[in-house]
């Protein structure tokens, strides 16, 4: 009778994984927290929260350096496993989890296979190449000068650097990929896409980790949740509408430039369709965007309460006599200044826009990292926050200390080597270049006029580091007071 009973609730328990999850995977054997082990929704619970890359370190801490972050997921934060994941020559593709970034077609970033990858790649990097950085300047150092009556119209009060920098980053991103501005910086309303943007990350968190939710949302007739579930697709349409209006207006090969003319234009194996470009340019005004203005933000939000750097920087552009005609200098005067370099690369190692693990598969049945097996089907990752804290790299690693790259001369081998602000290897950001660019460019600008301090209504709580894949404030605002220098001008 006994067991007539016990027979059904045991083959439950087993039906439910959890028995196998904890006593029988082959992953069973590497530590981890207990609720990781056995079920996905620990993991799950956590990102909704916004706390991936928090108990993800903590769990590091506590466990060592390769732990069990759910039944079938890896995480790494040993520094000589980055090259087994990311490197040049290795396959772990990206995982499921960018399907929900993807619109009607796949674009560069939400590839999973990395053999389509290598095909698009090259035709971005035509634009975005360090070569041709030349091109890009003025289009950079346009935007940036234009955001200039933004900063002197906020002296009395303080300046919001996440619209700020949006609008700065849209404005060069239209331009750089489609051939023409945005206008974020003329007009005074903000442009719907940054609504969109923030919609754009939540969705792609729920089609991966609770689709349900968007299957119930959908069924309510309720304008604004309506709005909302568009947010991704609209993003897309920015993309494929500015690709109509320009086609009309320059044909497909008008010698121009922009991403745009050259996907338009390409030919042989690397001929997209116009639905794939329109897609490809949407995901890029995301990707260009976003972490460039959440990067910006913590370093300018760590600029505001250090004076004594501010006073360096100002004092390097000084003795090095940088010109600032129409107040941004030029990328050439500032790009090998070690003063300034030290504090990018440090708020880009303190601050990456993705602190968490960017998810990789082990698509075989013979893949294996620092000597681990991975059975087929394994998600692996290593994620910054914890591979940028290694006290053995990085002493004090809590500490926002740019001196550690001045020292060094730019920073160590093994600094460069596992710094993975835009990841490694065959999917790394193309648009590294143009980033540090942007930020070097900015930050100068601002320290050629201005001091920067907190703003009342930004505390430590406001600027609470929240993942949804990329690394945002609890707020999403950043507010920091603007007073043109006092000292003698550079
Ligand atoms: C500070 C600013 C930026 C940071 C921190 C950053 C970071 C990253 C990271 C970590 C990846 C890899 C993502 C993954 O594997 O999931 C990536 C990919 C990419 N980034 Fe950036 N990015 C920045 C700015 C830009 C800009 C300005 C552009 C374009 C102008 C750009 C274009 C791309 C593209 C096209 C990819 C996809 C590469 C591929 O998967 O093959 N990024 N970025």
């Amino acid at each position: 009778m006994m067991l007539y009973v016990l027979g059904p609730a045991i083959g439950q328990l087993i039906n439910d994984q959890i028995i196998y999850n904890h006593f029988f995977s082959p992953l069973g054997n590497i530590p981890g927290p207990f609720l990781a082990k056995i079920t996905t929704k620990w993991l799950t619970i956590n990102e909704c929260l916004g706390n991936r890359s928090l108990v993800v370190a903590r769990a590091h801490e506590r466990y060592g350096p390769v732990i069990r972050i759910a039944p079938n997921e890896l995480s790494f934060s040993d520094k000589s496993c980055i090259k087994d994941l990311y490197g040049n020559g290795v396959t772990f593709p990206k995982s499921p989890r960018y399907d929900g970034f993807r619109s009607t077609t796949d674009a560069a970033f939400d590839m999973t296979d990395h053999s389509k990858s290598r095909e698009r790649r090259p035709l971005i990097r035509q634009v975005l190449a360090p070569a041709n950085i030349d091109g890009i300047e003025p289009i950079i150092s346009d935007t940036v000068r234009k955001s200039i009556r933004w900063i002197k119209r906020a002296e009395d009060d303080s300046l919001e650097i996440v619209l700020w920098m949006r609008r700065i980053m849209l404005d060069t991103a239209g331009t750089l990929f489609l051939g023409r501005s945005f206008n974020a910086l003329e007009n005074e309303k903000a442009p719907e896409f940054f609504d969109d943007l923030e919609g754009f990350f939540t969705i792609n968190g729920l089609r991966w980790f609770a689709p349900w939710i968007l299957t119930v949302l959908k069924l309510l007739p309720v304008r604004s949740i309506q709005h909302f579930l568009e947010a991704q697709e609209r993003t897309y349409l920015y993309g494929r509408k500015a690709f109509d209006e320009y086609i009309k207006k320059y044909g497909r090969s008008s010698g121009r430039m922009d991403l745009l003319t050259k996907m338009a234009s390409a030919t042989n194996d690397q001929t997209m369709t116009d639905e794939e470009i329109g897609n490809e340019l949407g995901q890029m005004l995301v990707g260009a965007t976003d972490p460039t203005v959440i990067v910006a933000t913590w370093m300018l939000w760590e600029l505001a309460q250090k004076p004594e750097w501010q006073h360096r920087m100002r004092d390097e552009l000084r003795k090095n006599s940088v010109p600032f005609p129409g107040g941004v200098p030029s990328y050439k005067d500032i790009k090998q200044l070690p003063i300034l370099n030290g504090f990018i690369m440090e708020g880009l190692r303190l601050h990456p826009a993705h602190s968490i693990g960017l998810p990789r598969i082990a698509n075989t049945d013979t893949a294996s990292i620092g000597g681990i097996a991975l059975p087929k089907g394994t998600t692996v990752s290593a994620q910054s926050r914890s591979v940028h804290r290694d006290p053995e790299i990085y002493p004090s690693p809590d500490s926002f200390l740019p001196e550690r790259w001045i020292d060094t001369n730019g920073g160590t081998k093994e600094m460069k080597d596992t710094l993975l602000v835009f990841s490694k290897g065959p999917r790394a950001c193309l648009g590294q270049y143009t980033a540090y660019m942007e930020l070097k460019l900015v930050v100068s600008t601002l320290m050629h006029g201005w001091e920067l301090g907190l703003a009342r209504q930004t505390t430590e709580e406001t600027m609470r580091q929240k993942d949804y894949f990329v690394a945002l404030t609890k707020e999403g605002k950043c507010r920091l007071t603007v007073q043109p220098v006092r000292e003698e001008k550079v």
